[in-house]
């Protein structure tokens, strides 16, 4: 244990996302204490508080905010609510880190961007994708390359797997999902998206054209009619003479770039109460482990009913006693994605008065912005610019 004081974090949101992740990044930390707690549903608190035992919880966000005790706000709730709970964090003094998206419209990110800097707060997005262990390679090798390079980016899921306390995730795949992309593209060129064309084949199954400045190209193919034995997430990129994969943040493979392994494996994120010997398997084995792991979960999915009705509780109950006991943990929160170093890197600068590395409101307002401009662009047929100066 650190013998400094903890950073006393208040979170707004206990729901699956937040209660596999950042709940845990904040439990499991010797530098962060959970201090206050807040959802609308009593008995998703009650489960936290009975797992972690925040000092406070509360069905109210606003008490959250105005806790003299917390020193950093974590937001993930609705997109829809970001904003405002985002802007009443700031208006109480907090650093705030704010799930994705940040705001539906980059109208509202920018009010929060202003917001935060006339007060010198920092403000984070949740795009943890920067801090996963295998980004740091794509990094170097993006680095290194001198001209204009071209990228191919998967990400696809089944979403018939969404029981319906979560449907609302289908409303937009491009705002709720794809927005991960945009800033890891935007990251990894160190360039602005400068015009979108997006088309859609079905509904959420979308090939999206994204042009950088200084003449950068990203296709990224976004589907919710994938199949979860697949690895969700996939990113080509050719550089100079040379090219790298990244499967799903558990392997990275270059082709002729100097400068970075030709091959590394990541370990997996482990999960309290799951059964975590993919976070060893992952490491030794990388994209072959994780095939394994998700042609079981597909199979108990599959099996179990799961995917032929999500609001069949009994189909659940059949797909839990298949994933085993201890359980394998949420298929898409297997790997690494940088979930747990991105809160930490920002509490911690906090705590030592440094800029935090993290996506900031100007990132999510990028990355909102190019979800609605490829919503435009699917609507009119046509690409849609967009003014990196907006
Ligand atoms: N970074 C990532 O990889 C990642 C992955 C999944 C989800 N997310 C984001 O995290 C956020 C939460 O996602 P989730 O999967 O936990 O969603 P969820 O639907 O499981 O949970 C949302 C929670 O918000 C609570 N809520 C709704 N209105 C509220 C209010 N007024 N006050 C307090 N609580 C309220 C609900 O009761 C629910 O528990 C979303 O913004 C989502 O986009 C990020």
């Amino acid at each position: 244990m650190t013998e400094e004081k903890p950073i006393c974090v208040g979170v707004v949101g206990c729901g699956q996302f937040m209660s596999r992740q950042h709940i845990q990044t904040v439990a499991r930390s010797p530098l962060l204490k959970l201090q206050h707690v807040a959802d609308l549903d009593r008995r998703k608190l009650g489960a936290i508080a009975e797992r972690y035992h925040p000092i406070r919880s509360t069905t109210d966000w606003r008490n959250v905010v105005a806790d003299p005790e917390v020193d950093v706000v974590v937001v993930g709730v609705l997109p829809q609510l970001h904003p405002e709970i985002a802007r009443a964090a700031i208006q109480s003094g907090k650093p705030v880190y704010v799930e994705k998206p940040l705001a539906e419209t980059p109208a509202e990110c920018l009010a929060i961007q202003r917001m935060a800097s006339e007060r010198g707060l920092p403000v984070a997005v949740g795009f943890n994708r920067r801090f996963a262990p295998a980004t740091q390679w794509l990094r170097t090798a993006f680095r290194a390359a001198s001209g204009p390079v071209s990228i191919v980016y998967r990400i696809s899921d089944d979403d018939r797997i969404r029981p319906p306390d979560q449907k609302w995730k289908l409303e937009c795949r491009l705002l709720i999902e794809v927005v991960h992309v945009f800033d890891l593209l935007a990251y990894l060129l160190q360039a602005e998206p400068v015009s979108i064309e997006a088309r859609e084949t079905r509904f959420n199954d979308t090939m999206v054209l994204v042009e950088f400045d200084g003449g950068s190209r990203a296709v990224i193919h976004s589907s919710s009619w994938g199949s979860l034995a697949q690895p969700k997430e996939r990113l080509e990129a050719v550089l100079d003479r040379g090219s790298v994969e990244m499967v799903d943040f558990v392997e990275f493979r270059s082709y002729g770039v100097p400068g970075v392994p030709e091959l590394a494996r990541f370990a997996g994120r482990p999960y309290d109460g799951c059964d975590n010997r993919h976070v060893d398997d992952f490491a030794r084995r990388g994209l072959e482990a994780m095939l394994e792991m998700r042609q079981r979960y597909h199979a108990a999915m599959e099996q179990s009913g799961v995917l032929a009705d999500s609001s069949n509780e009994q189909a659940w109950a059949e797909a839990r006693r298949m994933l085993g006991d201890p359980p394998l943990p949420q298929i898409n929160y297997a790997s690494d994605k940088g979930w747990g170093q991105a809160l930490e890197h920002f509490c911690q600068a906090i705590a030592e008065g440094r800029t935090p590395e993290n996506a900031g409101a100007v990132d999510g307002n990028r990355a909102t912005a190019c979800a609605v401009a490829g919503r435009k662009s699917i609507q009119l047929g046509r690409p849609v610019e967009l003014n990196p100066a907006d």
